[in-house]
């Protein structure tokens, strides 16, 4: 399991008991997802019932308690559910949604699943800054490795698509483009709250002056970009449907110099977690962007990241 934020991994990290909790902890989660799907699907007084949903909001607890206690091996659900704050907070804000759409459930139903709610944190402080989820700690030592060459060096030039909180991009800051002349532009909604969250991180990094915002959905954002080759890196992690990671991706190779690096997140993020829609997955955006680009990139990390290079101008036909 990944030890929690800021402590290290050592032989006093909790292990999971044994095989059994391992596979339970898969289990409840699969179940907690399928259900709520169900109650997405039919929403409404018939099927989103108190006992539904006291069960449903009592499973995640039973879950969040199993993570916390480090009675579940939660590795086993795959990078990008491999945190108990991403999973915390999902399922946090699940709950709350709930507590909102469902006027014909009883006070006592909604004051149950709000105690989980305000019992849960929505955020750990990590350092100077307040971060709800992680989906960092994943990327490190791939990042530490490709991205070496560009660390610390002036006017590297980095861009983002999907910052939420700015836990990536502040990564980025303190990491690569340290160098003063370095500059970042991060493409996001910025909707709240996470948006707020967003400055107030971005503010105590004492980095904000070299941050960019560009405020809205990525497709429109990035052609308001001068369409010239000025990044060093470009990390796309914002919309995880198939057609919208593929226009990022297209709109933003022209805006990538030679020699480059484009990151992908979440590229086997089905693996893990089968979409009830078809095209909610970014790999298939992230392959049939591959194949085009064939000829011009070179496929530096295919795994749960994909990481390509752009080749040097002669080389590209
Ligand atoms: C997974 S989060 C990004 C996490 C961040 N890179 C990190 O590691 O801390 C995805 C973000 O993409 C943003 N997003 C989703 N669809 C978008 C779109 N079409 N245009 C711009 N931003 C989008 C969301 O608002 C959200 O903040």
């Amino acid at each position: 399991m990944n030890p929690p934020d800021g402590a290290p991994a050592s032989a006093a990290s909790p292990q999971p008991q044994d095989e059994a909790s391992v596979q339970d902890v898969s289990a409840r989660l699969r179940s907690l997802e399928v259900r709520f799907r169900e109650f997405e699907k039919a929403f409404g007084p018939e099927l989103v019932t108190d006992t539904a949903l006291l069960g449903w909001t009592r499973d995640f607890e039973t879950l969040v308690t199993l993570m916390e206690e480090g009675r579940a091996n939660i590795a086993q659900l795959g990078p990008h559910a491999a945190r108990v704050d991403n999973i915390r907070l999902n399922g946090r804000q699940a709950i709350a949604k709930l507590i909102q759409t469902t006027p014909w459930l009883t006070a006592e139903t909604h004051g149950e699943m709000q105690a989980i709610v305000d019992r849960l944190p929505a955020y750990r402080q990590v350092g100077p800054y307040r971060f709800s989820s992680d989906w960092m700690s994943k990327c490190e030592p791939d990042w530490r490795r490709v991205l070496a060459p560009l660390m610390g060096r002036p006017e590297v030039r980095a861009l983002e698509i999907g910052s939420y909180e700015g836990r990536s991009a502040i990564w980025l800051l303190e990491n690569v483009l340290t160098h003063e002349t370095s500059r970042m532009v991060c493409v996001d909604l910025f909707a709240a709250p996470y948006g707020q969250v967003f400055d107030e991180n971005l503010a105590a990094s004492g980095a904000s002056q070299r941050v960019e915002k560009l405020v809205g959905l990525s497709g429109s954002a990035l052609r308001r970009l001068p369409p010239e080759p000025t990044f060093d890196l470009i990390y796309i992690d914002g919309s995880h449907k198939a057609f919208d990671v593929l226009e990022d991706a297209v709109l933003s190779w022209r805006l990538l110099r030679p020699g480059g690096v484009m990151i992908f997140d979440d590229y086997e993020m089905a693996a893990h977690h089968v979409p009830s829609n078809k095209l909610d997955r970014p790999d298939i955006g992230i392959d049939a962007f591959l194949s085009a680009a064939a000829t011009q990139s070179e496929v530096v990390l295919k795994a749960f990241q994909v990481i390509v290079r752009k080749k040097e101008l002669t080389s590209q036909p």
